[in-house]
Formats: structure tokens, C-alpha cells, sequence
């Protein structure tokens, strides 16, 4: 019975959809939204009213409105065509939204009714018009957590003042309310504390940065980089912010990523310097000294001043990596430990916290700082931060401390969103949309009464490698929509297939705003395996309006390549393989990257029937000379063992030897999987017994791939390598075509 009443309901769902013109895209999904047959018709003549409480409601839908549309609406009394009304009955920050043929009633508590016109402008159509037509709905709605928020670190880069408030303005639109400013870094200071002028004239400036990845270079641009805020433009975003609900946290680094501030006053270092502002990225051993009081005394300066900018009632201290190094030489470091009677260095940082808590809490603030504050022990009354994934917060809640769920695993989204082939230079890392959807931030290993110690989730923009503007809005967006609705929507209404439906309205908003967020591959660019003769590809442009160009002769796709209208056809040889590569430009004239899907005329390759448990793989070795990686196996072999995979370290004394491996690759998903190998010399691999990759005879490193579609599961995977003397490489990577790939050094099973 109630089977039969739930699918009728369902059915009776689907059918007021379906009887609606504009099915309404919002971001972040509501809590609770009916669709009802027909909508209202707003023109310049549907007078605005409000509630005395709500007055400010109606100019900020009037600003919507004549900035999109041209037309603003004129005010009336407070039953009008469209009702704007404060309800301190509803639940903290939420609203209610009726739209019927006849009105659009919004009531709303304190930020709810901004939260509510948020959602109201995404129901007014894209398209411009004298006449917007509403979908009639009603939306009951309020956040599942209290803190929403993102981080821009403005230390790595300086982000100018106008680009802080733009960022703020984006985030409001999708009701995010916390702002985690990051101020202060190894490589600038960038906030103004008056006590400390060297501050501004030394910590604010490098003398140059490095180009390219810090782990990999070493050439630097030899150009001065600098900035900072004046307390004056601080104050005047602060209250930008308040006005649009956003609460701005300030991050005070300390005691490490201090290194800006040690070159400006040498004295609050162990050492006493000289130091220099950090023009390379990384963890620096130069940090505070836990040991000098006068530290303290600087720290407090700078907070009071901070404290007179910041109303928030959370001070972020930092706290993460913070080697021990200098502590552990440094005399005032060590007598402070032994004064104290601490065990070690954990210790003492724990001492450092705690002791600035102290300082805070007396002025009614508390602190939040990132997940290493629990190593020597928690400060009494701090928020941890948890980001090296969230064992620091599930640790955290279970100490009943609150959190904040930032872990790099889903919510850095300073790492890449695709394959490094088609992303900028970047930290690295790999966080496409869809994991970063997927985060459920009450994880399973703590209890419902633990969970509420989570009392939110960020994500973090960190700027290495994020020079611009333009660039923080690319790695910040589409993601941030996605981190929008983990804080807001309740987790029963998370859907990524919804999501995605939702979201090329949403990011053609964006494009009409200008903001620069990274234009996703097309709906239906996938990879397909096939038995036919032909095959199609049907796409759908990421952003609503968009045009796509692609190719299918494998030249790289331009605005004078064919225009996407209709379903591609492809003609697809006996066993054959061809590329479709595209880019997607936005109404506003933006292009993507070049993506690409593979179609292939190949049958999968059904998993063996077996079921691993060991990892490893076998080996054959020998140190006969061979001229080709096909001659191995016909000699003898000189030993055999097992090892963790692919990896020729451990015999790279040799100079003349030749390895055949043997295992299993698991196949975790169904799907198109690329091998690739890097070899000097030759190398063969096998995937069951068909020859994938033949970078076989002598040569210098060179690259080779191969496509195998594979069934979910354990399949035959062998790799034959011989080196002729000489340099000596191999690197066998596989994964997904066109997804993230992974080095085969460790990720094997050993065949039983
Ligand atoms: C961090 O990413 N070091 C908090
Ligand atoms: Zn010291």
C-alpha cells in the first residue's frame, strides 16, 4: 500500500514538472520545492511591497532586475504583485517562497530573505525579456550547516580589493556566509597592522618568484611582487561583506608559514636571521620562536589590531605545518620546554596555541586553527580545521571539539579538476566536480551525537600557482557550486546527475557576470566501446547557450572547426579507433580547453574468475644480454621473487639485465582504460594475451600507449623491459582515457 501511494506520488510528481515550461534550476538545492502548473508574469507594472523589517529586499531585487533585464519594478504597499516580508518564525536563515499566477510572496528570517531572493532570481528566466515568466512554486528552505564557507589564500597572491568584493558577491548568490581571508604567509603580509610598519615596507614584498612548480624549479622571474590591504579597504569589505550575509574570518598565521614577518622584524625568530620573504613555495623551516616572550607581545599587537577590523567571532591562528626544527636547536625554545615540563616540541606548539587562545578568548573570540593544533593537545576552546583529509576532525568531534570539514581529499580546490593535459599548471593533485560533489562531510565513523560537532564545511582556494583573478575564478568555480549545495541542501537531496541538469543555467548566470570559472566538458563526451560499424555522439554544451566545435580527423578544434547541431555520426573501420575532440564557447565568449572522448570498435574484455589478495607482482630476471624485450623469457632466468610492482630500482645497478613481470591489474570500473609506457629500453606490455603496448628494441625514453576496454575486475597484466647498457627508465601508468591515471609501481596483485 504504501509502495502503490509512493509511486503515484511519484508519477504525480513528474507530471506538474513536466506541465511546467522552465523547470526550475536552483543551486544549491532547496530543502523542499513543490512545481505547480503555471507561473507569474513579471513586467515592469508588478509593483514590489514590503514589510518595515524587509525594506531592503526590494532594492536588492529592483538591482537584479534592471542590471539583467532593464526594467526595474515600481513599490507599493505591502500586499503588492510581489511581497518581500521579514518571518523571525522561520527556522535560522531560511525562507519560504510562494510563486502562484497571481504573486510571489517571499518571507524570510534576518539572512533568509536574502538567501530567498537569491533563489527567486533563479527562477526568472536567462533569456531577456519585458516579460519574465515565474514557475508557480513553493520552496520551503533553510541551510543544513551553519558555516559555509570558502578560503582565498591572498598571501601566495595578492588579490586586489575589488576582486575580494566580487568574489564575495559570488559567493552570496549561492549562500555561502563564511569568507576565510588568508592574510599572512611565508611569501607576504598582507593585511596592515600600524604598530609594525616594516610589516607593510618588508613582509608585504618578495623580491621575485619562482616559475612553474616549486618541486620541479629552480628559475625564478626576478620581479618584485607585492601588496597588502589598508585597514581602511579592510573595513570597507568587511561591511561589504556583512551586508551580503558573509561573516569574514581572518587568518593570523602563526607559528609557522611565518617567514614574511620574520624578514620584517628578525627578532621573533630562533635565530634571529637575517631572513628574506619566501619566493619559492613549500613548508619553511623559519618560524616563530615559542621561546622569546616578545613573540607573544608581537602577536598580541597584531591582534588587537586585527580584533578592531574583524567582528567575527572566530579568529583563524593557523597552526598547520610548522616544522620543529629550529625549536629543537633554538636555547629559549628548549628552556621553555623544560621550564614548562613538556614532553617535546608537539608540546610546545600546543603551549604557543593555547597561549593565544588565551589572549583571544579574554577578548571574547575564539580560534580556529588547522588540524595539526591536536598533535601536542587541543587548546580548550578551538575549532579545528580538519584538511589532511578528516581523521583530524573525527578526532576533534570525539575530543567534543567543533570542526570544520575542509579535507584535501574533496575540498582543495586549488587541485586539479581534469587530466594535467587539459588543466593549467597547477599544485597538482586531482579533484574533478564529481568528487568533490560526492563529499558527505558526517562521515560513518562517528555517532549522530558526534555530528554535531561538524558545524561546517569549506572549501580552499590556496594561490600558489593562482596568479589572477581570472585563474581563482577557475579553480574556484564550478566546484564552489558544488561545496554550495554540501553546505546547504539536505543530504537526502544530493544528486550529481541532478546537479549536473542544474547546472548550465546556472554557470550561463556566471558567464553573464564574468566570472571565469572552468567551462566543463560537454554532456555526453564520453569514451565508447562498440561492436558496431558506427557509432554517435551526442552532446549537450556545459553552459546553457554555449557553442561547441569539434573534430574528428584529430587536429585541434578552433571557432572556424564544424558547429555542433545534431548527433554526430561516426564511422567507426574493422578495428578502429577515432577521436572526437572539441571545445565549448560560452555565450560571453569564453573557450575550454580542448577535450576529447575515444570511440573504439573492440569488444571488452571480460575479468578473469579470480580473486587476488596479495599485492605485488612476480618476477623473472636475467642478466643475459637481449636485443629485444620478445627475446626474454627463451634464456633462463638468473632469480625470481616478488615485488610491489613495475619498478626497476632495485636492479638499476645492473646495466645489462632484462625482467619480465607478471600480476593482475584490477579493473575498479567498467570502462575504456589507457596503458601507457615510458621505457629505455624497449618494453612490451600485455593485458591477458593480447600485445597492448609495443615500445619494444633499443632507444632513449620513449613514450608508447595503448587502449584496452576492460569489465570491472582482475585482469592478466604482463611487462617484459630489457636495458642494453646506458641510461635506463620505465614507467608503466594506466588508468581511465582521459581521467586521472596512475604509476603501476605498487598497485598490483602478484598472480597466485
Ligand atoms: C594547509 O593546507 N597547509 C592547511
Ligand atoms: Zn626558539
Amino acid at each position: 500500500m504504501k509502495k502503490l501511494l509512493l509511486s503515484l506520488m511519484v508519477l504525480f510528481g513528474m507530471q506538474t514538472y513536466a506541465q511546467t515550461s522552465t523547470a526550475p534550476n536552483i543551486i544549491p538545492a532547496p530543502q523542499s520545492m513543490e512545481v505547480k502548473p503555471g507561473s507569474f508574469v513579471l513586467t515592469a507594472k508588478s509593483a514590489i511591497g514590503f514589510s518595515v523589517t524587509a525594506s531592503k529586499a526590494g532594492g536588492l531585487f529592483n538591482e537584479f532586475l534592471q542590471t539583467n533585464y532593464g526594467f526595474k519594478l515600481p513599490y507599493a504597499k505591502v500586499v503588492s504583485s510581489v511581497n518581500f516580508i521579514e518571518d523571525a518564525t522561520l527556522p535560522a536563515e531560511g525562507y519560504e517562497l510562494t510563486v502562484t499566477s497571481k504573486s510571489i510572496t517571499l518571507k524570510g528570517n534576518g539572512a533568509g530573505l536574502y538567501y530567498g531572493i537569491q533563489t527567486l532570481q533563479q527562477l526568472v528566466p536567462l533569456t531577456k525579456g519585458t516579460s519574465l515568466s515565474i514557475p508557480n512554486v513553493v520552496i520551503k528552505d533553510a541551510p543544513r550547516f551553519a558555516y559555509r564557507g570558502l578560503m582565498l589564500d591572498c598571501g601566495r597572491h595578492f588579490f586586489p580589493a575589488s576582486y575580494v568584493k566580487k568574489y564575495i558577491d559570488v559567493m552570496a548568490q549561492y549562500k555561502l556566509n563564511r569568507l576565510h581571508w588568508h592574510l599572512t604567509e611565508d611569501q607576504g603580509w598582507r593585511i596592515e597592522i600600524k604598530k609594525y610598519p616594516r610589516l607593510q615596507e618588508v613582509a608585504s614584498k618578495r623580491d621575485e618568484t619562482v616559475i612553474g612548480h616549486a618541486g620541479r624549479s629552480k628559475e625564478y622571474d626576478g620581479k618584485p611582487y607585492g601588496g597588502y590591504y589598508t585597514q581602511e579597504e579592510i573595513k570597507d569589505i568587511v561591511k561589504y561583506a556583512e551586508a551580503r550575509y558573509i561573516t569574514i574570518i581572518p587568518e593570523i598565521e602563526m607559528p609557522g608559514h611565518a617567514q614574511a614577518a620574520l624578514a620584517a622584524y628578525p627578532y621573533l625568530g630562533c635565530t634571529g636571521g637575517p631572513y628574506k620573504v619566501g619566493t619559492t613555495f613549500g613548508v619553511m623551516n623559519e618560524v616563530y620562536c615559542a621561546g622569546n616572550d616578545s613573540v607573544f607581545a608581537f602577536q598580541e599587537g597584531v591582534l588587537d589590531e586585527v580584533l578592531a577590523l574583524f567582528p567575527s567571532k572566530y579568529i583563524h591562528i593557523g597552526g598547520d605545518e610548522c616544522p620543529k626544527d629550529r625549536w629543537k636547536t633554538c636555547p629559549k625554545c628548549q628552556a621553555r620546554i623544560k621550564a614548562l615540563g613538556l614532553k617535546d616540541e608537539h608540546e610546545l606548539q600546543s603551549y604557543f596555541i593555547g597561549r593565544v587562545e588565551k589572549y583571544l578568548n579574554s577578548k571574547g573570540r575564539n580560534i580556529i586553527g588547522w588540524d595539526e593544533i591536536l598533535e601536542g593537545g587541543l587548546a580548550p576552546n578551538a575549532t579545528v580545521m580538519s584538511w589532511r583529509g578528516e581523521a583530524g576532525g573525527i578526532a576533534a568531534a570525539k575530543q567534543k571539539h567543533d570542526v570544520i570539514m575542509t579535507p584535501n581529499t574533496y575540498l582543495y580546490l586549488d587541485y586539479l579538476q581534469g587530466i594535467p593535459a587539459t588543466e593549467p599548471m597547477g599544485i597538482g593533485g586531482y579533484l574533478p566536480l564529481k568528487t568533490t560533489y560526492g563529499y558527505e562531510p558526517y562521515s560513518p565513523n562517528l555517532t549522530a551525537e558526534e555530528h554535531k560537532y561538524i558545524i561546517g564545511v569549506q572549501g580552499n582556494v590556496w594561490t600558489e600557482y593562482i596568479q589572477t583573478p581570472e585563474k581563482a575564478d577557475y579553480m574556484t568555480y564550478p566546484r564552489g557550486l558544488a561545496l554550495a549545495e554540501i553546505t546547504w541542501s539536505p543530504a537526502g537531496k544530493k544528486n550529481y546527475e541532478s546537479f549536473l541538469n542544474r547546472l548550465p543555467d546556472e554557470l550561463a548566470r556566471m558567464d553573464r557576470q564574468g566570472v571565469a570559472f572552468r567551462i566543463p566538458e560537454p554532456e555526453g563526451l564520453e569514451n565508447s566501446v562498440t561492436s558496431t560499424v558506427q557509432t554517435t555522439a551526442t552532446l549537450k554544451p556545459s553552459v546553457t547557450g554555449a557553442k561547441i566545435y569539434y573534430t574528428l580527423d584529430g587536429s585541434e578544434p578552433t571557432t572556424s572547426s564544424a558547429v555542433y547541431t545534431a548527433p554526430v555520426t561516426i564511422a567507426l573501420g574493422a578495428i578502429d579507433n577515432k577521436v572526437l575532440k572539441c571545445i565549448v564557447v560560452t555565450p560571453a565568449g569564453r573557450k575550454s580547453a580542448v577535450y576529447s572522448a575515444t570511440y573504439l570498435r573492440k569488444d571488452y574484455k571480460a575479468a578473469e574468475n579470480v580473486n587476488p589478495s596479495k599485492k605485488g607482482v612476480n618476477f623473472e630476471f636475467t642478466n643475459s644480454r637481449v636485443r629485444r624485450a620478445a627475446d626474454l623469457g627463451k634464456t633462463k632466468a638468473d632469480s625470481t621473487g616478488v615485488m610491489a610492482g613495475f619498478d626497476i630500482r632495485s636492479f638499476s645497478k645492473k646495466d645489462i639485465y632484462g625482467i619480465t613481470y607478471t600480476g593482475w591489474f584490477n579493473a575498479e570500473t567498467d570502462g575504456l582504460y589507457e596503458f601507457r609506457t615510458n621505457s629505455d629500453d624497449g618494453s612490451l606490455l600485455y593485458i591477458g594475451d593480447e600485445l597492448l603496448v609495443a615500445n619494444d628494441g633499443e632507444h632513449a625514453p620513449q613514450e608508447k600507449t595503448g587502449l584496452a576496454p576492460l569489465k570491472k575486475g582482475f585482469h592478466k597484466i604482463k611487462v617484459q623491459y630489457f636495458n642494453a647498457g646506458g641510461g635506463q627508465t620505465l614507467s608503466v601508468q594506466a588508468g581511465i582515457k582521459g581521467k586521472q591515471s596512475i604509476n603501476l609501481r605498487s598497485v598490483l596483485y602478484t598472480a597466485q
